[in-house]
């Protein structure tokens, strides 16, 4: 962990919660988070559906709200998008774009995955730019070049320590309940953070680790050098869990 940097621990919801579901979680997280000083910022970022009801039920507490994906422009005829300014006007402040989810099912390159941060950026938002390597990638070695490669191209020259994120999951750690080691993470943060002081963000862009993070491996993960929060997925769905995981900030 650098010092410096505060850490942030981020929730991806993904395609998941009713209302009903949404609201309870926000508003128990939201609730212990109003009554507790975490180490750590704390974000929720629920499906497009629940981003209104999920605002209200936060309002007054210190977490804040994200999305899981946005358009590169700002309004027109795009069907069924949403726009980075839509998802500031709703109450969002972050932004995850370039998820493996998205760049899998999606077809989202570098190329776009940059454009959207950009549009995030021109929104007044922090965009969380998701990167890492597939299985194959890794067997072949090609872990930190692709990194690398992805780092450079999404991300825009806009990007700067206070506006972006770096979430680092390798692909086949998500939702998978396989993590890499300690020592394995580290290389590629340490990576991360070389690229961040020669191209932007420099050593207060904070970079998390994302991929079958829960309560039991947050502390252990979240205290390896150039870590600075985590990316939840699964583990985020349920308050007691993600509370824990946010409790293990050093
Ligand atoms: P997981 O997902 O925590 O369920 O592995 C992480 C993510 O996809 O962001």
């Amino acid at each position: 962990m650098t010092a410096s940097v505060r850490p942030l621990i981020a929730g991806n919801w993904k395609m998941n919660g009713r209302r009903a579901d949404g609201v309870a979680l926000a508003t128990e997280l939201a609730r212990r988070a109003r009554s507790h000083d975490l180490a750590c910022d704390l974000l929720v970022c629920p499906p497009a559906t629940l981003l209104a009801a999920v605002a209200v039920a936060i309002a007054d507490s210190p977490v804040v709200l994200g999305a899981q994906d946005c358009h590169t422009v700002a309004a027109g005829a795009h069907t069924g998008d949403i726009s980075a300014s839509m998802l500031a006007d709703v109450g969002c402040r972050y932004v995850i774009v370039g998820h493996s989810e998205r760049r899998t099912n999606h077809g989202e390159g570098d190329e776009l995955v940059g454009r959207k941060a950009a549009a995030a950026h021109a929104a007044a938002m922090v965009a969380v730019v998701c990167l890492g390597e597939t299985e194959a990638q890794r067997n072949d070695g090609a872990t930190l070049s692709v990194v690398e490669k992805q780092f450079r191209g999404s991300l825009p020259a806009s990007a700067t320590a206070d506006n972006t994120v770096i979430a680092y999951e390798p692909v086949w750690a998500i939702g998978s309940g396989r993590v890499p080691t300690n020592a394995e993470i580290a290389a590629v943060h340490a990576h991360l953070r070389t690229l961040a002081r020669d191209a932007r963000g420099g050593d207060s862009l904070r970079l998390l680790y994302g991929g079958s993070v829960k309560a039991a491996n947050a502390a252990e993960i979240l205290s390896i050098a150039n870590v600075n929060g985590a990316l939840v997925g699964g583990a985020s769905l349920n308050a007691e869990e993600f509370w824990a995981i946010a409790r293990s900030c050093p």
